[in-house]
């Protein structure tokens, strides 16, 4: 089974709620760069500082920033694997991470990248709850109507601060802009990448990349 993983596609194609799913099934890390920006905000340290404005706005992060921050990740170990989320994101970010891998001597085993149409995105970014404390993903359109707590743990839900409308439709420009050059960096190694229709139901789609792996 695949061991090293990377799930690409635009804000709101389900990247999250796949790779929480992929990693469980496939026994690795699952390693949002996402997550790892958010918890450095809600901590208030000097990288949280950093990236809080420009992930408010909807812009990238700067690549020297975010290869800084994954590279100690990716340092720590690498056994069981990992399934990488919302990275590499840039063209400078792919290259910089073949560069690690090749350093490690760790080959890449699937890029998954996960298709789904904008109008489509705008509507469940607005619709997003996450929990506070757990991280685990929601939505209002197919959440119990009131529902406040996390169903796993308790925790309260929010939404996002970047996920009102006008910051859904900037990343949106902006994965257009600076991430979709990524797919043809993978798209050259044909094997490497693997294309799912998100327009689909959740588990749906985790059959699909199953089976696309195994
Ligand atoms: P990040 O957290 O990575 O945000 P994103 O890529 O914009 O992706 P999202 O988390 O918004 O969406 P997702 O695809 O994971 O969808 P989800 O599963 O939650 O990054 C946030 C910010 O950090 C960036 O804007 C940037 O500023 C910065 N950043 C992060 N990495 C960076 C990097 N490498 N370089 C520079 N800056 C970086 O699903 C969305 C909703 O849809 C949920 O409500 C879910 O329940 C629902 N849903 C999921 N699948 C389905 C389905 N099949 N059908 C119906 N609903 C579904």
């Amino acid at each position: 089974m695949a061991k090293s993983l990377i799930i690409l596609g635009p804000p709101g194609a389900g990247k999250g709620t796949q790779a929480v799913r992929i990693a469980e099934r496939v026994g690795v890390q699952h390693i949002s760069t996402g997550d790892l920006l958010r918890d450095s905000v809600s901590k208030g340290t000097e990288l949280g500082k950093k990236a809080e404005g420009f992930m408010n706005q909807g812009l990238l992060v700067p690549d020297d920033i975010i290869l800084g921050m994954i590279s100690n990740k990716l340092n720590e170990t690498f056994a069981p694997g990992w399934i990488l989320d919302g990275f590499p994101r840039t063209v400078v970010q792919a290259e910089a991470l073949s560069g690690l891998l090749k350093e490690k001597e760790i080959e890449l085993d699937h890029v998954i990248l996960i298709d789904v149409d904008s109008e489509i995105l705008v509507k469940r970014l607005t619709g997003r709850r996450v929990c506070a404390d757990c991280g685990a993903i929601y939505n209002i359109e197919v959440m119990e109507k009131d529902t406040q707590k996390c169903v796993k743990c308790g925790g309260q839900l929010i939404t996002r601060d970047d996920d009102r409308e006008e910051t859904v439709r900037r990343r949106l420009e902006v994965y257009n802009e600076l991430t979709a050059p990524v797919l043809d960096y993978y798209s050259k190694t044909d094997e490497l990448l693997m294309s799912i229709d998100g327009a689909r139901a959740i588990d749906e789609i985790t059959l699909e990349i199953m089976k696309g792996l195994s």
